[in-house]
């Protein structure tokens, strides 16, 4: 992988937070010696998910080479707009902006981005983000891709001037520490979005869904805005609900 060393200077040990360095096909942290591959020029700061993040990463590796074909097909019988038309102008992104989605699946919502910014997308299937390199060569846009946990962000702080997520917070593992995360790696001003399904979606669509059902059979908790979770201090929270009631979005400003 050729790594553009002013995206290396941004990134740092999801573990300890020091800075990499780029080795033979990895990345190092030269002060505690652990080595973070690079595999089909994708940074891999993930070994095994943690806790509840297993079931979810073997979910959605199995679903991934199916994916888009079943939203076009949805959106194609539906005849239902693009639901991202309903959230995408949440999201504050100026000219140029370095942006980073986590959770970036097949990277569904880029092209619903202006062409100017410099991106990055993290997630924790590594089938999904095999999906999104491919997307990204068919819609000729260029991204910096990581495997890697939304609870762990193997970035330094406040280098992003747009932080977003878009459909899994219901099931981390650890809810808190991935927002916290989040508002760790935004410039300060940045406005934070965070959307994902309400429990009617959940509990009408994915409990049922032959593809999904045996996921969810065993989740104890409901879907919900983690608004809860926002840490004290934050600047304008806001919830709404947007997709026709089908998911909320979540946002507030960082100081
Ligand atoms: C419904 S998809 C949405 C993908 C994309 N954001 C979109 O809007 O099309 C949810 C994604 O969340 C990812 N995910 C689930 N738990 C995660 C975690 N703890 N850290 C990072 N990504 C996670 C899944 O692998 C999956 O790609």
């Amino acid at each position: 992988m050729t790594l553009d060393p002013r995206v290396l200077e941004l990134l740092s040990d999801p573990e300890t937070h020091d800075p990499l360095e780029l080795g033979d096909n990895c990345l190092i942290n030269p002060k505690s010696g652990q080595s973070y591959p690079i595999r089909e020029g994708i940074a891999v700061f993930l070994q095994e998910a943690s806790g509840r993040n297993r079931k979810y990463q073997t979910m959605y590796d199995r679903l991934a080479p199916g994916y888009d074909l079943a939203e076009r097909l949805f959106y194609w019988i539906s005849r239902k707009p693009d639901r991202r038309l309903g959230f995408i102008p949440e999201l504050e992104v100026p000219a140029g902006a370095r942006v980073l989605e986590v959770s970036v699946g097949t990277g569904g919502n880029l092209p619903f981005l202006r062409e100017d910014i410099e991106f990055f997308g993290l997630d924790l299937s590594w089938g999904m983000l095999r999906r999104c390199r491919h997307n990204l060569k068919r819609w000729h846009r260029s991204a910096n891709l990581f495997h890697g946990e939304g609870e762990r962000l193997p970035f330094r702080d406040a280098v992003f001037d747009c932080v977003y997520h878009v459909g899994g917070i219901n099931f981390f593992s650890d809810k808190a520490r991935a927002i916290a995360e989040m508002i760790r790696v935004a410039k300060p001003g940045t406005k934070i979005v965070i959307i994902d399904e309400t429990e009617k979606v959940v509990s009408q669509q994915y409990r049922e869904n032959p593809f999904t059902r045996r996921y969810y059979a065993s989740e104890d908790r409901l879907a919900s805005a983690p608004t809860d979770l926002v840490p004290a201090g934050m600047r304008e929270i806001q919830t709404r609900l947007v997709s026709a009631g089908n998911e909320y979005c979540l946002t507030f400003r960082k100081p």
